[in-house]
């Protein structure tokens, strides 16, 4: 149980002590409550809510009013987790809309916003922290690049990306981000950006070395049995137990 309210820089604090951050995804009023009740500190609403929850193919369906609709719920379970939300595909593309998009996502109960991709979009994080927003990052792979990329990637093995990786990560931190998810990057990868920058790494399936983990908590459940990323090893199977409670 989260007794105390997580903050940014309980987050930030937590690396400093070296100790792991956990994070999970929570879409909801009772998942947002069960995974405070349960200690969690780093609560994501992330628009992975798109495909195990609302059925879409990827992230890039996901809406602003959904993502508003969802961060409202998971707000009003109150947790003392620090809780955030994902700008959802098409919402950060010029500053203006960047901003007016977060300060949405905060009203509706954030506590921060993450938004995917580095240098390119640096005056959006500078304007949205300008604006008293705390901000998370979000590199290596980007779901919301999937149509463009052609499917989920592993990124840092060409030396190109090793080196875009190290700029976009020192970039985001120089910025005033408390943090990066670092998703599909090589593990050695990982470990160097973790060691190299001052603010948390959180990885998703990049290796044991980064400063946190996060998952998507369907996964993690086997509450979303028809796809299940490689790297996740479910703790639990969820829809089986659902199944076999409501067989006739
Ligand atoms: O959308 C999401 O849930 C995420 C996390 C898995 C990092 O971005």
């Amino acid at each position: 149980m989260n007794s105390l309210k997580i903050t940014v820089a309980e987050v930030r604090a937590i690396k400093s002590r070296g100790e792991k951050i956990a994070a999970l995804t929570a879409y909801d009023y009772p998942m947002a409550k069960l995974l405070d009740e349960a200690g969690v500190p780093l609560l994501l609403v992330g628009d992975s809510l798109g495909m195990v929850v609302l059925g879409y193919p990827d992230t890039t369906h996901v809406t602003m009013p959904e993502m508003e609709h969802h961060v409202r719920a998971a707000a009003r379970a109150k947790p003392g987790a620090l809780l955030g939300a994902d700008l959802p595909y098409h919402s950060y593309e010029t500053v203006a809309t960047a901003v007016a998009n977060a300060k949405r996502l905060i009203a509706a109960g954030a506590e921060f916003v993450k938004a995917e991709g580095g240098r390119e979009i640096l005056p959006q994080i500078q304007a949205i922290l300008a604006a008293g927003i705390p901000f998370c990052g979000h590199l290596g792979m980007l779901p919301q690049h999937v149509l463009e990329e052609g499917g989920y990637h592993i990124k840092g093995k060409q030396e190109a990306e090793h080196q875009n990786l190290i700029a976009d990560a020192t970039a985001l931190a120089d910025a005033g981000a408390f943090a990066i998810v670092l998703e599909l990057v090589t593990p050695p990868i990982a470990k160097e950006l973790s060691q190299s920058i001052p603010i948390p790494t959180i990885g998703i399936g990049s290796g044991p070395d980064c400063d946190g983990q996060i998952l998507v908590t369907h996964d993690l459940t086997g509450s979303f049995p028809w796809f299940t990323p490689r790297f996740v090893k479910p703790k639990a199977n969820c829809a089986a137990e659902i199944k076999s409670a409501v067989a006739l």
